[in-house]
């Protein structure tokens, strides 16, 4: 498996950094970890202060996944797996495609949400958003181009790079379109309300990536993903 350069990853390598000022971060303004441990009520004061920095279960920390399964309406502690959303990209693409598998990726997009596919072998077909419509994913589309043997759909809401959003109405036909056909995997590092509120709309089997550093202000490459296999 060879994957093309990450031009947004190197781009930050190079700059992000050594700059007064970065206005292309898809991040909000991080906590400093004062702020984060003023947060916690005496149980999590405790487990930080008694935190032994050994491995964990490989799934993640059990109370940690009952904590995120505690988001969703109904997805089991074992349905969680704590990664960073690259992570989770990269392991969900390998658990679900093989070589010659289409896929169907929203554009633009997250360079690993169609890379890792690629890298595969896969057949990825770009489904572009409209300019025009305030970058629109117009389900119209998906309904024309999604396939009997379609493997997978790749949604990303809000977008990054576009920001956008679909309205109910949008996300409910493409969830529709998708049960003609494919599982989906939402990749929604942005906001996890939005993104748990989205995956609740998704009938299984569909994964959901949340990363914590957009809605959380605290990155570090931390997330968590949820796959459906039973309702969301
Ligand atoms: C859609 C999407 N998925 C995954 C990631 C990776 O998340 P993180 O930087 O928290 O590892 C990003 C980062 O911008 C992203 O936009």
């Amino acid at each position: 498996m060879r994957m093309r350069p990450f031009k947004l990853e190197r781009f930050f390598a190079a700059h992000e950094f050594n700059v007064r000022h970065t206005l292309c971060s898809s991040d909000c303004e991080p906590l400093s970890q004062a702020e984060l441990l003023e947060m916690a009520d005496d149980d999590s004061m405790e487990l930080w202060d008694n935190l032994k920095l050994g491995y964990t279960e490989s799934l993640g920390a059990p109370h940690l996944r009952e904590e995120i399964a505690g988001l969703y309406a109904d997805v089991d502690p074992a349905e969680v797996l704590v990664c960073s959303p690259v992570e989770g990209i990269f392991v969900a693409m390998n658990a679900i495609l093989e070589k010659g598998d289409h896929v169907i990726c929203g554009f633009p997009d997250y360079q690993a949400l169609d890379e890792v596919a690629r890298a595969i072998g896969c057949e990825v077909e770009r489904w572009t958003a409209d300019e025009g419509q305030g970058w629109r994913f117009d389900p119209a589309w998906l309904q024309k181009h999604i396939r009997p043997d379609t493997k997978l759909i790749v949604v990303n809401f809000p977008n990054n790079p576009t920001g956008f959003l679909p309205c109910l109405e949008d996300f409910e036909r493409i969830v529709y379109w998708r049960a003609s056909a494919a599982p989906t995997c939402s990749p929604t590092r942005c906001t996890g309300t939005s993104s748990s509120r989205m995956a609740r709309g998704c009938r299984p089997p569909a994964t959901s990536t949340t990363g914590r550093s957009a809605y959380m202000g605290c990155p570090r490459r931390s997330g968590w993903q949820g796959s459906g296999s039973a309702g969301w």
